[in-house]
């Protein structure tokens, strides 16, 4: 099964309420991007929105931080209304980091950048909750998809299956109906767009398509004649 992770950071910020609206029925989760200006050279949203938002949707928020110390914030997106609490390998102290966003009811993610390499998250496969593979430089939507993160991705599907670990694997940047079955045929499970499906004039139409063509790439699909 794939999901379908929307990402805010291309929706009208002003109306972000309708724009989640508009592409829940076809949204699994709603992908939100914590940028704080130092990890990345971008700034978008804290708790405040996500409590905000929390009031309009029943979504899973799968609360992407790029920050360099996301210990300080984890326990305000929990209280906020945060579902998911995605960290950075690249900011170090992994281990406690997943291990108190577990301790606060959070399911634990931790995200990897295109040039870091597969051993970076190697020793926490079974502490995450979900590993998150960056297939653009993170900071920015509207990016090209880096096809050379591929690899990388096969190996966690690899080492994941395994371990017999059950943790999702997720993709993020880049990803439309052209670059969508790549990913999921490299062993991705949920799907993040942002410019895919905010930049389309019907967002749900555009995640359902990005789903379709993601699912034709799954294992035992039927072959298109
Ligand atoms: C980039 C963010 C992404 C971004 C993806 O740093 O983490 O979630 O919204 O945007 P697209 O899908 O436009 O590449
Ligand atoms: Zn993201």
């Amino acid at each position: 099964m794939l999901r379908i992770a929307p990402s805010v950071l291309s929706a009208d910020f002003g109306s972000l309420a309708e724009a989640v609206g508009a592409v829940a029925p076809e949204a699994d989760w709603l992908h939100v991007d914590v940028m704080d200006a130092h990890f990345v050279p971008n700034l978008t949203i804290g708790p405040p929105v996500v409590a905000s938002l929390r009031r309009h949707t029943g979504l899973f928020f799968d609360c992407h931080l790029m920050m360099t110390s996301p210990g300080d914030y984890l326990e305000a997106f929990r209280h906020a209304g945060a579902d998911g609490c995605t960290v950075h390998v690249e900011v170090g102290d992994t281990a406690a980091l997943l291990g108190e966003a577990k301790l606060l009811g959070l399911r634990a993610g931790l995200a990897i950048n295109p040039e870091t390499p597969y051993d970076a998250i190697d020793p926490f496969l079974g502490e995450a909750d979900l590993i998150l593979c960056m297939t653009v430089h993170p900071g920015f939507g509207g990016q090209t998809f880096m096809a050379e993160v591929l690899p990388k991705i096969a190996r966690t599907r690899a080492e994941l299956d395994r371990r017999g670990l059950g943790a999702d694997l997720e993709v993020d940047g880049g990803i439309d109906e052209d670059t969508a079955p790549a990913v999921v045929h490299a062993g991705a499970r949920v799907l993040v767009a942002g410019s895919a499906i905010f930049g389309d004039e019907r967002p749900w139409e555009a995640a359902r398509r990005i789903r379709s063509a993601g699912e034709k790439a799954l294992p035992g699909a039927p072959i298109d004649s």
